[in-house]
């Protein structure tokens, strides 16, 4: 805390739903009311303020935030009626898309606000504290909103997120994310080194570069030449006391060959990539408007494999996009068998207003949509499954990041991403150290520490 961060006298809850955009945003909107006396509470019942940040990607995701907001009206009047006041805001990409039916459909609701007016937050909470009547803010400002935020406050511990990139210009028929973050911008070089040399200051030694499109930020580097993302690799590559670097997320169409060659040069760069391919057939990828075939992704897949042997593969998949076939949907199958992934998220479709695939003749019917994902997510188990059963016995380094759930435990992550467990002292946390992998769970691994000198691979 700063001398010029008042002490906390007021207590502000954030709740995050969908991807870790929202974690960096709810972050910053937690750094611009610092300034006014907002520190963190620990639930919502011990808040005087209460942020949801919304997703709208699927519709059981904004689902919730009605449900939410029906539960937070309840603890409101609870609290209206002991003479206090709680505020209640909306944010996120369920405010941007569906701000006046929030509002008309929650008219507890005190502040609904789109995902570029973050800076705006302690106007509007000035004005809803003087109950001025629901305040909706759900502006494409001209201003970036990057600029005018505050600095990156508090310290995210050892592993770190940094958006250098929002917004997307490709408009997948399925999605919601051009509608709801706007056009592709990407902050400049000067900023985000900046931003990453705090961080490491603050204890990060592991940093991953957020954007909904990462892989075509191009930024401005101070000499007025545009930097494309390999490049901007390289040079944070350069900053002392940051082991680990990651970006996340890409789309295939730009993947050039030098961001696949840096995967081999680039010692900081983790072994790990989430790549999103969302079908395996090639007229389910013309039809989402994904701007690939499947045989790129594979040649994706083979040099990246080329370029760095150990590196792990993840991926997204929709099934049951509008006029997906069986014959589509064994090409997907087909396309996990050819690379085996680490990880995987898979969804079936769901229908999103005002998105091109919404209104398609077509659709496929919900009991075929779940089966099909049912086929898709077993293999991908088995693939996950295999290839945590083949860490089991090796050695590797681990970022460790906290305590674990049991007494002496500590908690870190691999270079591939996976949660790891081990015994060791707190004081290991924020550092990278070798173990060997004991035991794998579904979903996370066990460890014992190795002496540095026993190391066998890092
Ligand atoms: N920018 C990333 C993905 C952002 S959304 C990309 O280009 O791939 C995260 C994931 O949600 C997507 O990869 C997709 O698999 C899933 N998703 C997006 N819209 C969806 C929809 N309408 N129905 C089901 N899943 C969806
Ligand atoms: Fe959505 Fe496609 Fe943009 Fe990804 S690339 S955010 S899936 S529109
Ligand atoms: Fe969801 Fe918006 Fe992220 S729709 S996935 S919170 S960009």
């Amino acid at each position: 805390m700063t001398e010029t961060t008042p002490q906390p006298r007021k207590r502000l809850y954030i709740r995050t739903f969908g991807c870790q955009m929202n974690v960096y945003d709810s972050d910053r909107m937690a750094d611009v009311l610092a300034p006014l006396g907002y520190g963190p509470a620990p639930s919502p019942e011990e808040a005087d303020m209460v942020i949801l940040n919304t997703c709208h990607i699927r519709e059981r995701a904004s689902e919730k935030v009605f449900s939410d907001l029906g539960r937070l009206r309840v603890l409101k009047d609870a609290k209206a009626e002991r003479g206090e006041q709680m505020v209640l805001a909306v944010a996120g990409c369920v405010a941007q898309a569906e701000g006046k039916e929030i509002v008309s459909r929650a008219p507890w609701v005190d502040i609904v606000l789109g995902p570029q007016t973050y800076h705006r937050l302690p106007e509007m909470v000035a004005r809803a504290a003087r109950a001025a009547g629901a305040q909706i803010d759900t502006d494409f400002p001209v201003e970036q909103k990057f600029d005018l935020l505050p600095e990156v406050r508090a310290s995210q511990g050892p592993i770190a997120f940094l958006t250098i990139q929002e917004g997307c210009d490709k408009f997948c028929s399925f999605c919601v994310v051009p509608y709801t973050r706007g056009a592709e911008f990407s902050r400049p070089v000067a900023a985000i080194l900046a931003e990453a040399r705090r961080l490491v200051a603050s204890g990060a030694r592991e940093i991953a570069l957020l954007g909904q499109n990462v892989n075509a930020w191009h930024g401005e580097a101070p000499d007025g030449a545009t930097w494309d993302l390999t490049r901007l690799l390289y040079a944070l590559a350069e900053i002392d006391g940051l082991p680990r670097i990651r970006y996340t997320t890409s789309h295939p169409r730009d993947m050039d060959a030098g961001l696949i060659r840096a995967h081999g040069a680039i010692p900081q760069l983790m072994p790990f990539l989430h790549l999103p391919v969302q079908s395996g057939s090639d007229r389910v990828l013309a039809a989402m408007n994904r701007g690939h075939k499947a045989d790129l992704f594979l040649r994706i897949c083979d040099e990246l494999r080329a370029a760095r042997p150990d590196i792990a593969l993840s991926s997204d998949f929709i099934v049951g996009h509008p006029g997906e076939t069986a014959a589509d949907h064994a090409a997907t199958m087909a396309l996990v068998e050819r690379v085996g992934f680490a990880l995987a998220y898979s969804f079936t479709y769901s229908q999103r207003p005002g998105t091109p695939a919404a209104g398609q003749p077509l659709q496929v019917a919900q009991a075929e949509k779940d089966a099909r994902l049912q086929e898709l997510q077993a293999l991908l188990r088995q693939q996950q499954d295999a290839f945590n059963e083949a860490c089991v016995g090796q050695d590797c380094a681990v970022l460790f990041t906290g305590p674990g759930r049991h007494p002496g435990q500590v908690m870190g992550r691999t270079p591939w991403l996976q949660p790891v467990h081990a015994m060791g002292p707190l004081s290991l946390v924020g550092q990278t150290a070798p173990v060997r992998i004991a035991e794998r769970y579904p979903n996370s691994l066990s460890a014992i520490l190795l002496d540095q000198k026993e190391l066998a691979c890092a």
